[in-house]
C-alpha cells in the first residue's frame, strides 16, 4: 500500500469529513482525527514505514461501519465511493478492506491482523475508547442510545459478545466491564500497550470514585 499519495489522503479527508460532522454517537470527525494522530504517533515509534497506509486506514476505519448505516451493504457502498473518488487500484482496495475489517472489535473473536498497519490503527482506535476520552464517548453513546448511567441490580457479564451486548444493552457503567477494561490487554504494539496503561489506570480511578459517590454519604 506504499502507493498512496498525500493528494489521495487529502481527497479522502475532504470527502468523508461532512459525513462524520453530523454524528453525535461517539464517531464524530474528532474521533477519526484523534485515531489518525495516535496511529501516526504509534507508526513513528514502531518505525513502521507504511505511514500513508496507516493514515488512510485511520481515516476510513469507520466509514463503512454498519452502525452508521441503514444496512451493512450501505456501509460497503460508502467505502467504495471513497475508493473511487480517490482512485484506489483494485489491489489496494482489497488490502484496505482487509485492514479495516481487522480494526473493528469482535468481542472474544479477535480477527487475525493482516498487517502491522492494521494493528497500529486498531490499537489507536481502541485507545480512543479508553481513558478520559473513552469515558466521555461512552457516556455520549449511552445518552444518545437512552441507556441509564448505572443499575446496581444488573450484574455485568464479562463473557458477552459484542453482538449480544448491543442487543441486550444494559447500562453505560456496565460497558466498562463488558468491553473497556478488556482493551488494555488486547493491545498489539508495544507503544499501544504503554499508552493504554495510563488510560486504563484513569478509568479504574474514575470507576472507584463513581461507586464511592453512588453509595452517597449516609
Ligand atoms: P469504534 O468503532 O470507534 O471503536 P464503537 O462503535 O464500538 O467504537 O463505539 C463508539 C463509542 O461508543 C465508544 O467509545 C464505545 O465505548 C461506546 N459504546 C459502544 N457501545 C456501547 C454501549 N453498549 N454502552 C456504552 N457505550 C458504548
Ligand atoms: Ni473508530
Amino acid at each position: 500500500m506504499n502507493t498512496i499519495t498525500p493528494q489521495q489522503l487529502l481527497k479522502a479527508e475532504q470527502f468523508i469529513r461532512p459525513f462524520f460532522e453530523r454524528d453525535h454517537s461517539g464517531h464524530d470527525w474528532h474521533h477519526i482525527d484523534r485515531v489518525r494522530r495516535t496511529a501516526l504517533f504509534i507508526c513513528e515509534k514502531e518505525c513502521c514505514n507504511q505511514k500513508t497506509a496507516v493514515e488512510l486506514i485511520a481515516l476510513l476505519h469507520d466509514v463503512g461501519d454498519p452502525k452508521l448505516h441503514v444496512t451493512p451493504k450501505d456501509g460497503k457502498n460508502a467505502l467504495n465511493k471513497v475508493y473511487s473518488h480517490i482512485g484506489l487500484t483494485i489491489d489496494v482496495r482489497k488490502e484496505m478492506n482487509e485492514a479495516i475489517e481487522a480494526v473493528s472489535f469482535k468481542g472474544g473473536n479477535e480477527t487475525l491482523l493482516p498487517s502491522q498497519e492494521s494493528a497500529i490503527v486498531r490499537d489507536a482506535d481502541r485507545l480512543d475508547a479508553i481513558g478520559a476520552i473513552g469515558i466521555a464517548r461512552t457516556f455520549a453513546f449511552g445518552g444518545s442510545n437512552g441507556l441509564p448511567l448505572y443499575d446496581p441490580f444488573i450484574q455485568p457479564r464479562q463473557d458477552m459478545t459484542e453482538e449480544e451486548y448491543r442487543l441486550n444493552q444494559s447500562t453505560t457503567i456496565h460497558h466498562f466491564y463488558e468491553k473497556l477494561l478488556k482493551l488494555k490487554d488486547l493491545m498489539v504494539t508495544q507503544t499501544g500497550k504503554e499508552l493504554a496503561m495510563e488510560r486504563h489506570h484513569f478509568m479504574k480511578i474514575f470507576l472507584n470514585q463513581f461507586f464511592k459517590e453512588w453509595k452517597g454519604l449516609a
